[in-house]
């Protein structure tokens, strides 16, 4: 038996536009570093080798652009292409042929968990289950699928965002599955909103009477669908950020906190306050940065103050103040002239 892993990365991030006209919501930074690969990297990190990424019409180039072979994490990347968005299941069945007879990890590739994707493998097999879910406990569930558990723990129903939800479980991105999925996936209707849902895939497993078992994540967890999403991840990981300086500082220049400044990265008269990551190539010039800012590569800040923000590659900000935003890829800012 093999354990592979599907990543699902179609879709069209409509509510990140216009970002995601320019950049693929997968490959937005929080923290510096692309979103899909922290996903990659959790996958990886189980010795999962064969990893297919699901791509649609409008992410399908810059993602194999990206991503490659895969071998930079030390997987082999299959791409599979879902020709329009039509729900989670679908995505997922458009693997089926990748997946063979072998388990796997569905994974959303915008999402990001604090913590290893272990707990969900080991919760799988113990159990013996057709399917485990990861679900974490939220104060208030109506805006996600929740699961409800019967007496033995194990999944007794699914349901998509419920006025008055039967339990404070959310069903959040990831799953390992046995094959048995794509016939369950097959079996369902479109939902409402005419997606062809994975709640309603893996209800018709239990209904077929499978075990279906859930995975508590004690750790963060975020779905990164709208700016303020990203954002709030971005603040997630980088509590994470290890100081690493291979770029330069200026003996004017003082930080403090975890700070770190990729190679070519020149850092003159400015004060530092981590977690706070300059890009490749990137200049920032009397500058007062942080916390939770990122830098993109070859950005180019002067005389500016930022605070929470994601600023993508090839930026200009100058003499100009910024908290809360992201900076889209090129954009130049400035108050000078105000
Ligand atoms: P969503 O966030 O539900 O959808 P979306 O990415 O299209 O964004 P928006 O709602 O802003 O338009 O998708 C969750 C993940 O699943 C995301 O990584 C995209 C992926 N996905 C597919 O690959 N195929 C699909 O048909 C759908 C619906 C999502």
């Amino acid at each position: 038996m093999n354990m592979k892993a599907v990543v699902l990365a179609g879709g069209s991030g409509t509510r990140l536009r216009p970002l995601t006209d320019m950049t693929p919501k997968h490959l937005l930074p929080v923290g510096g570093k692309p979103i899909i690969e922290y996903g990659l990297q959790a996958i990886a990190a189980l010795g999962i080798v064969d990893v297919a990424v699901v791509v649609g019409t409008e992410t399908r180039e810059p993602l194999r652009a990206h991503l490659g072979s895969g071998s930079r994490w030390g997987v082999r990347i299959s791409y599979v292409f879902q020709e329009e968005p039509r729900g989670i299941a679908h995505a997922l069945l458009c693997a089926a042929d990748f997946a063979g007879r072998d388990p796997m990890i569905l994974y959303l590739g915008d999402n990001l968990l604090g913590e290893p994707l272990s707990g969900l493998v080991q919760s799988f097999f113990r159990n013996a289950a057709s399917a485990a879910i990861a679900v974490k406990e939220v104060p208030d569930a109506r805006a996600f699928g929740v699961a409800v558990l019967d007496t033995e723990g194990h999944v007794r129903q699914l349901v998509e965002k419920p006025a008055q939800p039967p339990s404070n479980l959310a069903v959040i991105g990831a799953y390992v599955f046995r094959p048995e999925v794509f016939e369950a996936s097959r079996s369902i209707q479109p939902s409402g909103r005419g997606e062809y849902e994975i709640t309603d895939a893996i209800q018709a497993l239990i209904d077929a009477g499978k075990t279906v078992v859930p995975h508590r994540v004690a750790g963060w967890w975020k779905d990164t669908g709208t700016p303020a999403d990203l954002l709030h991840a971005q603040q997630l990981v980088m509590e994470g950020l290890e100081t690493e300086i291979t770029g330069a500082l200026d003996a004017d220049t003082t930080h403090q906190g975890s700070i770190r400044v990729e190679r070519e990265a020149f850092v003159h008269r400015s004060a530092l306050l981590g977690p706070v990551q300059v890009g490749a190539g990137a200049w920032v010039e009397g500058a007062r940065l942080g916390p939770h800012v990122s830098l993109g590569a070859e950005a180019q800040i002067k005389r500016a103050v930022l605070e929470n923000c994601i600023v993508l590659p090839g930026v200009t900000i100058e003499d100009e103040q910024l908290s809360d935003v992201i900076v889209g890829p090129g954009m130049r800012v400035s108050g000078a002239r105000r």
